[in-house]
């Protein structure tokens, strides 16, 4: 296969908004207690925090981390998990049919963000909760003092403010499998005035309301405007969710996935561009997708018996994700930074041991990196700076699910302070290596600085903790130069690429 492009300092789409690179952390599963949290580690700290997944946050830079939920947020009484932890209720977690010890609140996720170098993106409890137990938890975090939620997190030990920024109105309110559940009308208005609260309160605060939780689902346009009618004005992004599985078990249809996705994006913008013509606005309304990422859903991943339903922090949803689903996550994020303009949040879901690109031996001291892990690492270290809209001459093949599908996914970022280019590219033939040629002479003298390649040939192919490394990174050897302006590499047949150069 044969691929043209160019990359040009003129073609700016827009800079990259760091904060797509945040992830996500619920009380689900192991993600929360024994993930975050896991006292019984060797590698827990004097707070029962594992060192292992600082490490990775801090080493990833990533800037926010979405909590408690998800779906668990639908039903959290946040009042339940602050003060001594002796006197903290256990309560049911419906969203999972878990035992929520509450152990971790809201004041030991902060510690463990601080330790971390993150920041913490609020879900506030839209479904069971009110609008006054909403504002309470905005004055507890936020509020520098004097009044009763404050006082309170000063008796507890906390004196400063949190100064959390973003605050997300809910989780994918638009599912009836959500815990209060409701019309696009209802959860706008209760949306409308939580979001006043908060504005009041702080009007610097980001606020996040629930658009659409899937391109399936059938209210796919029609919630996001129904929503939007009554709160546009109010918010500054719309969350919408995103997954995707190779259920045909058919990789080259698969690795098409993307386009959906792009798809996906382009109707989130149509409705918030629609509600802005509506409204005469002035205010620009921008896209986050707080929960992104692929999701092995082929066979019942709870694995529990009725018994077993209930208990503290079950195993639940921890896939091995394949060297194929690497492509695809890889191509996600190509496709976020295509719209770098409007897509300006994304946090990938989630973090740790709940369909998560890093795996956690819980009570032990292993971890392992999961395929996704590192074209997300690829994008969190490299994908900083400029977003350039990457023209591609490349021919197409005719996928089963998603029609005709370029054979190359591409963009580039360029961080103009450091003076590098990045390109990340996916050759998606499934067969076939691809021989690319790149116009490069706007970026005179810019020398080959390296090129990073995922490759593997078998696309189930899975790392775990007995083989961490089974699908790991690699440096290419002569198979990208620069010549003259002009870059030509060679992009193994299913193969996700970094070519950095300076
Ligand atoms: O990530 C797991 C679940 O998937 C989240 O709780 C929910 O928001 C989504 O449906």
């Amino acid at each position: 296969i044969k691929a043209k492009m160019t990359i040009d300092k003129a073609f700016k789409i827009s800079k990259v908004n760091e904060h797509i690179y945040d992830a996500f952390v619920e009380h689900l599963g192991r993600d929360v207690y024994g993930g975050v949290y896991d006292p019984e580690s060797p590698v827990a700290d004097d707070m029962g925090f594992r060192k292992d997944l600082i490490d990775v946050v801090q080493s990833l830079k990533i800037p926010q981390v979405r909590y408690p939920g998800g779906n668990f947020c639908s039903g959290y009484q946040w009042k339940d998990g602050i003060g001594p932890v002796e006197n903290r209720p256990k309560r049911l977690d419906l969203a999972f049919q878990s035992m929520e010890t509450n152990r971790i609140g809201i004041n030991e996720f902060q510690e463990w963000a601080k330790r971390a170098r993150t920041e913490t993106m609020m879900t506030v409890n839209m479904g069971t909760g009110s609008i006054q137990e909403a504002r309470d938890l905005f004055e507890y975090c936020n509020f520098k003092g004097g009044s009763y939620w404050s006082d309170l997190r000063k008796a507890h030990g906390h004196s400063d403010p949190y100064h959390i920024k973003t605050w997300c109105l809910g989780n994918e309110m638009d599912g009836e499998w959500q815990m209060g559940h409701f019309s696009a009308d209802l959860y706008g208005q209760k949306a409308t005035e939580t979001a006043k609260l908060f504005k009041w309160m702080d009007p610097e605060a980001e606020i996040i309301m629930c658009g659409t939780s899937s391109p399936l689902q059938p209210t796919l346009g029609t919630w996001d405007a129904g929503v939007l009618e009554h709160a546009y004005e109010h918010v500054d992004l719309m969350d919408m969710h995103i997954y995707f599985k190779n259920d045909m078990n058919d990789t080259q249809s698969y690795l098409g996935s993307a386009l959906v996705f792009d798809d996906y994006i382009r109707s989130g913008i149509a409705a918030l561009d629609y509600m802005k013509v509506v409204k005469k606005s002035k205010k620009t309304v921008n896209l986050a997708f707080n929960e992104w990422n692929v999701w092995f859903i082929l066979e019942d991943t709870d694995k529990r018996s009725k018994e077993e339903l209930w208990g503290p922090a079950p195993s639940l949803l921890e896939d091995y994700f394949t060297f194929e689903d690497a492509l695809v996550v890889g191509d996600m994020l190509i496709s976020m930074l295509k719209r770098a303009d409007r897509v300006k949040t994304a946090c990938i879901s989630q973090l740790v041991n709940v369909n998560a690109p890093f795996m956690t031996e819980v009570g032990g001291s292993g971890s392992f990196k999961q395929t996704i892990y590192y074209p997300y690492m690829d994008a969190c270290l490299y994908g900083r700076g400029v977003a350039l809209t990457t023209p591609v001459e490349v021919d197409c093949y005719d996928s089963r699910d998603f029609g005709d599908v370029p054979y190359l996914s591409a963009v580039s970022v360029y961080d103009e302070e450091n003076e590098r280019v990045t390109l990340f590219a996916i050759n998606r033939s499934v067969g076939e290596e691809m021989e690319l040629k790149c116009d490069m002479r706007a970026f005179e003298g810019y020398e080959l600085e390296e090129h990073i390649i995922l490759h593997d040939e078998d696309p189930k192919a899975h790392n775990s903790l007995k083989d961490p490394e089974h699908v790991a990174p690699f440096r290419g050897q002569n198979t990208a130069r620069i010549e003259d302006g002009r870059l030509s590499a060679l992009l193994s047949a299913m193969s996700w690429n970094v070519i950095r150069m300076k």
